[in-house]
Order: structure tokens, then C-alpha cells, then sequence
């Protein structure tokens, strides 16, 4: 079973996928963290990020080990663990220019792609995006589209940042990465079947508990 979440930054998503793998037995894979991945080594090279070609021959080169135990996030860029390194807020202000490569997409989708197949043995994945259900893998059994409203997501990421978060950060996170996931977001439309969740008034248990529902229908 493949059961596609995708949504804006600050949805919800991750916490909500993970817990849905946890509690379905299945495995999990944050597709945000390989194009986070991906801009880490761009970085690490000294590489111009307008520099389309030169990026995606990077991403083409890289080595990605990546997790998809959803109780334990790990991502390994060319042996180096940069689990937390792909959190920085640097990598956050330029993770979406990497996305709009689309020879990177194209790149990260066949990985992707390779490691939801390797999940099918055991039983499947959860998998979180913003076009999962789109492009990465319209046949998923389950379609999830996560929303919340522009505050509530605010107000997530203010949490998760805890006390580090200046306001200019903040911005970064939610307001500014919207408007330059501008051209992602062309696949951030209701793929046919797609079940809407808004999470605005939800908790984390409640969201969880809705798509483990669904998922056994
Ligand atoms: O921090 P947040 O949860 O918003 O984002 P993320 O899931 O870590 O993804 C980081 C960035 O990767 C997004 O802002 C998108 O630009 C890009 N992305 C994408 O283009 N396609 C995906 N399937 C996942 C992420």
C-alpha cells in the first residue's frame, strides 16, 4: 500500500506522515529531505544555484543514503550524516530554487520512485511531498492533501523552531518558501481522488486518525 501526503510548508505533513507509517507498520520517505539533501551538496561545492546544469549533474553524482524507518529521520549526502546540517535555515532559503531544476526532479522522482518500490515487499510507504500523488506515484492506494491556513502553519513552525526562531526566520519559513515554491506548487493541485485535509483545527492524533481510517477502508 502507498498512501501519498503532500501539502505546504508547515501542514503538518511530516509529523502526520510519520505517524501514519508508525501506527500502519510501513515505511516512511520524506521526499523534501532529498531535495534538501540536494541543495546541501550543491552548497558544500560552491556551486551557483542558477548554475541549472551544473546542480543537476550534482544531483545526478550524489550519493543518498536515506532513511525509511519512521521512527528514525537519516540522511547520508556522500557518507556525510547531514540529518540535521538539511534543517538550516540556509538550506531552507534556497532548497526551493534546487526544486525548480527540473532535471533534479527528474532525478530525485526516479529515485523515489526506486525506493517505493523496494517498500512494496514489507508492505508499502507513507510518503510525503508536494506531487506525490501527481507525479511520484499517482497510483497510490491513498491520496492525502494536507492544508492548514497560512497561521496555523506559522505558528506550527514557530513551535518546532523553538526559542532559536527570529521573526525574519519565520518568514523564511512559511511566507517567503510559498511564494518561491510558487512553480512547484503547479503540482500542489487535487490530483484526481485526492482526499482534502484541513488540518487548521485539528490535532496531530486527530489527522493521523482520519487518514489510518481511510486507509482501511
Ligand atoms: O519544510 P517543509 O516541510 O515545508 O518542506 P520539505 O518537505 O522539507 O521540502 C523542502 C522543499 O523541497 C519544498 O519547499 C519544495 O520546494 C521542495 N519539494 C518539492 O519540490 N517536491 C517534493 N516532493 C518535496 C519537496
Amino acid at each position: 500500500m502507498i498512501i501519498a501526503v503532500d501539502g505546504p510548508s508547515g501542514s503538518g505533513k511530516s509529523s502526520t506522515a510519520r505517524g501514519v507509517a508508525t501506527k500502519l507498520g510501513l515505511r516512511y520517505l520524506d521526499t523534501g529531505a532529498m531535495y534538501r539533501a540536494v541543495t546541501w551538496s550543491a552548497l558544500e561545492h560552491g556551486l551557483d544555484l542558477d548554475d541549472t546544469a551544473a546542480v543537476a549533474a550534482r544531483a545526478c553524482a550524489l550519493v543518498l543514503s536515506v532513511s525509511t524507518d519512521p521512527q528514525r529521520a537519516q540522511f547520508a549526502a556522500d557518507g556525510t550524516d547531514v540529518t540535521e546540517a538539511i534543517r538550516d535555515p540556509r538550506i531552507s532559503a534556497s532548497v526551493s530554487k534546487i526544486a525548480t531544476n527540473l532535471d533534479v526532479r527528474k532525478e530525485l522522482i526516479r529515485r523515489q520512485r526506486e525506493i517505493i518500490e523496494q517498500s512494496q515487499p514489507t508492505g508499502g510507504a507513507v510518503v510525503e511531498g508536494r506531487d506525490i500523488a501527481t507525479v511520484v506515484a499517482p497510483q497510490a492506494e491513498l491520496k492525502v492533501l494536507l492544508t492548514a491556513d497560512q497561521d496555523a502553519r506559522m505558528a506550527r513552525r514557530k513551535a518546532e523552531l523553538a526559542d532559536a526562531v527570529t521573526a525574519e526566520q519565520l518568514r523564511d519559513q512559511i511566507v517567503r518558501r510559498d511564494a518561491d515554491d510558487a512553480t512547484v506548487s503547479q503540482f500542489l493541485v487535487a490530483s484526481d481522488g485526492a482526499v482534502e485535509i484541513d488540518s487548521t483545527h485539528l490535532s496531530l492524533e486527530e489527522v493521523v486518525d482520519v487518514i489510518c481510517r481511510l486507509a482501511k477502508e
